[in-house]
């Protein structure tokens, strides 16, 4: 069975080393072939430390575009905003040009969230065949119980690889409502970072890099080619030998 890359460090702080080296690298190569690059960023808290070393590995961001893998329905002032944390850590002290910026509108409400993020990613994004559009990379977190985004066990969206994205009004994380990018948009972007550390996930991590495709663990369902773990021992200690 094919099995994504699972790269192990000692320590969070290796595995955010790890992580924004990763991402510079990406964005060095997509940039040098396209001349701009579309990233989406990952929420929740754990990407913090990766954003703030991403500052001093990138000096120049002409170019490179910055979306989010998905958005609390939050005003973007919130604390619980992942656009907040990412301003706070990545956007501000990089003086990314606002233009570059992508936040999801949660000001107009969940569907109509939805069909505009859709829209704008339609219109800037390069699409593959099967009219998805194209991230050069989508970085994402793991939770507990495997879910990525806001894309959780049990989720009708985890059927559908063509919504480019989709609303979340039950997510089991709080808060309740969503915007998230739809699992094929996640599979069609050219890479997939999934950073995360501490034993609580450890777990997941065992499901989702050594089990097989299943919708309880909804990591499990991302190609495996183009995939990238990283994650700290702790994280990697209930792994099969
Ligand atoms: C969100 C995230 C979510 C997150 C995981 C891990 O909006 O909550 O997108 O998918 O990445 O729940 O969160 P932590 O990094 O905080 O553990």
């Amino acid at each position: 069975m094919d099995r994504p890359t699972l790269e192990i460090l000692n320590t969070p702080h290796d595995a955010a080393d790890a992580a924004a080296t990763h991402l510079a690298r990406w964005i060095d190569e997509a940039r040098r072939t396209a001349g701009q690059v579309h990233v989406a960023l990952a929420g929740g808290l754990t990407p913090r430390d990766t954003y703030r070393r991403l500052v001093g590995l990138i000096d120049d961001w002409q170019g490179v575009h910055l979306w989010f893998g998905d958005e609390r329905l939050v005003p973007a002032t919130d604390h619980d905003s992942n656009a907040w944390m990412a301003r706070g850590s990545l956007i501000a002290p990089a003086a990314v040009p606002d233009g570059q910026v992508h936040e999801v509108r949660t000001e107009l409400g969940l569907a109509e969230a939805v069909a505009d993020y859709t829209a704008r990613l339609r219109s800037a994004l390069p699409e593959d065949d099967a009219g998805r559009p194209v991230f050069d990379v989508v970085m994402l977190g793991l939770g507990e119980d495997g879910h990525v985004a806001s894309l959780f066990p049990g989720s009708p969206y985890l059927d559908d690889r063509l919504s480019v994205c989709v609303g979340v009004d039950d997510a089991p994380k709080p808060p309740p409502e969503r915007i998230s990018l739809g699992l094929g948009t996640i599979d069609a972007a050219r890479h997939r970072l999934v950073l995360t550390v501490g034993a609580a996930k450890a777990h997941a991590v065992r499901h989702v890099t050594q089990g097989a495709p299943d919708p309880r663990w909804p990591a499990s369902l991302l190609q495996t080619r183009g995939t990238v773990y990283v994650v700290d021992e702790a994280a990697a200690s209930s792994l099969a030998a």
